[in-house]
């Protein structure tokens, strides 16, 4: 394997980057932690402490880059822009929409979902769990939360993707740029009909209590709820596929793992923790500098863009021991805190704008885990299978093929072990 390049010379936009950005992270870190792209005049921060400065200083580095980011295809500002008494109680509407009584609700939806996707590949013995499964899984999950129709699953999922490419792309053609607003406007028009109905006859989903919730004494505006509707379909689809298939990745790349998980499921929450920790899906957070900011020597400009490297800082031995290395069972990791704001990795963010759904996507990636073990016994790489992961803002697997030996049958909960008594090791 060729040597990475020296920091001095690397672009973070290069195909070299792109193919393993891992490799390049302690290059980074310890020669140019304060990495500046000139062909997008923005800085790159690599080191865990950097990082966590920008996103809990709110007052020297805003989220103001969303304006040009995100507003265009979100139709509306997102909560990330938000400040103040309106930031806390929006936040808390969304939140109330996927915890408390709202979550049993959709742990039964996660459990059918899963049940009926995985029905079609268990005797097979064959899946690849990105494309067969957690992508049209975490939409139809996202989907249930909201109050949409999964029916239109395909159609929602082919726009979703068209506004998450604006706001993840780097660079972005003037040709891609108008197929990312036209599936933004498009999704616009199916949401307001929604909107108009749920105001009308409510029902126990996030766009009703969107649509029921006041702010100041005034309901929210149209606009304004399908913002938020778009801000969850975006925020909470994408990472949850991309944190599942890295998941099984990284236990069937560590076999004694796998073991020690499949006899105790209690681990499950640990291994989701340093799966977001060492290979975190969200990779870059934005902020733009208020002000001249000085790192450790290295200067940004004020109204300079910079971009928070997640991925590099989860990996900062500053932060975490032997930070390369997947293990679940490793004593700085902090299970408990790694869903909550006190988390040490960086992987939902940190401070006033922290993941709103770090609970929820540990319970839904544990639910799903949890079914998944026992029923791909045996679990392995298709022959052939070859391992890719792509993206720069986002990243993961391209596919996982999985050859397995169907385990226990889900039963009619859609719970393992209430089926066939299986081989599950
Ligand atoms: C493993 C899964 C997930 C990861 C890694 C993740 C990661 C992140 C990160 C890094 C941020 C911070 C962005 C910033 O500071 O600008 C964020 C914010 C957010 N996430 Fe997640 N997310 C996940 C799942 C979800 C889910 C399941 C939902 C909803 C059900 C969700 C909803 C949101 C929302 C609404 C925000 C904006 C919060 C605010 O600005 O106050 N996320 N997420």
């Amino acid at each position: 394997m060729p040597v990475p390049a020296p920091a001095a010379t690397l672009s973070v936009l290069s195909e070299e980057f792109a193919a393993d950005p891992y490799r390049h992270f302690a290059a980074l870190r310890e020669q140019a932690p304060v990495h500046h792209e000139p062909e997008i005049d923005s800085y790159f921060l690599s080191r865990h402490a950097d990082v966590k400065r920008v996103l809990t200083d709110h007052e020297a580095f805003t989220t103001e880059t969303l304006q040009l980011r995100a507003e265009p295809v979100m139709r509306g500002r997102v909560l990330a822009q938000m400040t103040g008494a309106e930031h806390t109680a929006k936040r808390k509407i969304v939140v109330r929409g996927f915890t408390g009584p709202a979550l049993q609700d959709q742990l039964r939806a996660i459990r059918s979902n899963a049940t009926a996707l995985l029905a079609p590949f268990l005797h097979r013995g064959r899946i690849d769990l990105v494309n067969d499964f957690g992508r049209p899984f975490a939409v139809q999950v996202t989907l249930d939360v909201l109050g949409l129709d999964k029916r239109d699953w395909r159609q929602l999922a082919a726009w979703h993707h068209g506004v998450a490419e604006f706001i993840t792309s780097v660079t972005l053609t003037p040709e891609r740029r108008r197929h990312c607003l036209d599936c933004a406007e498009r999704l616009e028009a199916y949401l307001l009909p929604v909107i108009a109905e749920r105001r009308r006859h409510p029902r126990e989903d996030l766009i009703s209590r969107l649509c029921a919730a006041e702010f100041d004494g005034v309901a929210m505006s149209d606009g304004d709820v399908t913002a938020l509707i778009l801000n969850v379909l975006v925020a909470a689809a994408e990472p949850a596929d991309k944190t599942l298939a890295l998941l099984f990745k990284h236990l069937i790349d560590h076999p004694g793992q796998l073991a020690a998980v499949r006899a105790d499921p209690g681990l499950l929450p640990a291994a989701i923790a340093e799966t977001l920790r060492h290979t975190p899906p969200v990779q870059l957070v934005p902020r733009r500098a208020r002000y001249d900011t000085d790192f450790g020597g290295t200067g940004v400009p004020a109204g300079a863009t910079v971009f928070c490297m997640i991925g590099a800082a989860n990996r900062d031995p500053e932060a975490f021991t032997d930070p390369d290395s997947f293990d679940l069972h490793r004593p700085d990791l902090g299970t408990a805190r790694s869903f909550t704001a006190a988390a040490q990795h960086l992987a939902f963010g940190t401070g006033l704008h922290q993941c709103v759904g770090a609970a929820f996507a540990r319970a839904e990636i544990e639910t799903v885990a949890a079914m998944l073990l026992p029923l791909l016994d045996e679990v392995r790489y298709s022959p052939g299978f070859h391992y890719r992961e792509t993206g720069l803002y986002t990243r993961g697997p391209v596919s996982l093929s999985l050859d397995f030996t169907p385990g226990t049958a889900p039963g009619p909960g859609g719970r393992p072990g209430e089926g066939n008594p299986g081989r599950a090791k």
